[in-house]
């Protein structure tokens, strides 16, 4: 089991995972995966600060699936769901997947830049293999399974015993299964999801998220069994920590090589 840390199960409070992103105007893959584009920035730390918060949660290394929700939808959970898995594959030694469960609107592979291809839909429907559908997302050693092939009934796809069978044969390789899912309130995927999974983090958009709703949605996963591990705060207000001199601790110029 990954081990609660009981201050942060309360979305009302400041969790400490805190992670605030900004925008880079650039290319094809989402400017906001800053563990992409700024891994050296003060954004890619806080996520990193969370990944350690999470391994420390996990002293025993066991593999772990980890689910990214939220209340509503447009909050970020794709986004932090991406870059959490970047800095998890970081890590030496560390096998990561990332599986866009979100069947009604999913975002990794557009994100990523990405073509659709058959994805987590296709090995619940049986159609195929999860050795088909795991390719490279572009990043290290990260993994991506697409949402794959639409379908009229995502409750009832993501419902099939082949979902666990699929969790836990994608343990056996990789340390951290991270799950980019749709919003908790508007449908039951996320809270179905999560009650399969080891542990769930709660994405809050500080500029848009509702108190009550975050609420709702924290209750809602308890309920249906979630181990809700914390929340993560994104868009905090306030002067960009970029430009916070404070915060720089860029290595000394003439120390490279020496
Ligand atoms: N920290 C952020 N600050 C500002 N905009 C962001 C931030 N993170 C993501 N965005 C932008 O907000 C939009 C929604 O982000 P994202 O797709 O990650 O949300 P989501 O919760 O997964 O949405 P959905 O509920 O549709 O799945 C995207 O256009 C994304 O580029
Ligand atoms: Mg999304």
């Amino acid at each position: 089991m990954f081990r609660r840390n009981p201050r942060a199960a309360d979305p009302d409070r400041d969790a400490g995972l805190q992670e605030d992103m900004v925008v880079i105007v650039d290319q094809s893959v989402n400017p906001y995966l800053v563990l992409f584009h700024e891994p050296a920035g003060y954004r890619a730390e806080q996520v990193r600060a969370l990944r350690n918060r999470l391994v420390a949660m996990n002293p025993d290394g066991e593999p772990k699936t980890l689910v990214v929700t939220s209340a509503v939808r447009d909050e970020g959970k794709t986004i932090a769901a991406l870059n959490l898995a970047m800095a998890m594959a970081e890590l030496e030694r560390q096998q990561v997947v990332l599986i866009d469960a979100d069947l009604r609107r999913p975002g990794c592979e557009r994100y990523l830049n990405l073509n659709p291809e058959p994805g987590l839909t296709d090995v619940l429907l049986g159609r195929t293999t999860v050795e088909k559908v795991l390719r490279p997302a572009g990043y290290r050693q990260l993994m991506l399974i697409g949402p794959g092939t639409r379908v009229g009934n995502p409750a009832e796809v993501l419902s099939s015993s082949r979902l666990d069978e699929l969790l836990q044969r994608l343990k056996e390789r990789y340390q951290y299964i991270v799950v980019d899912t749709p919003p908790v309130l508007p449908s039951t995927d996320a809270g179905v999801l999560a009650s399969r999974t080891d542990g769930t983090l709660v994405v809050v958009r500080l500029e848009k998220s509702m108190k009550k709703q975050t609420r709702d949605a924290v209750r809602t996963l308890q309920d249906m069994g979630a181990n809700v591990l914390g929340c993560f705060v994104t868009e905090l207000r306030g002067a960009d920590p970029e430009s916070d001199r404070r915060l720089a601790y860029e290595p000394q110029a003439g120390e490279e090589g020496t």
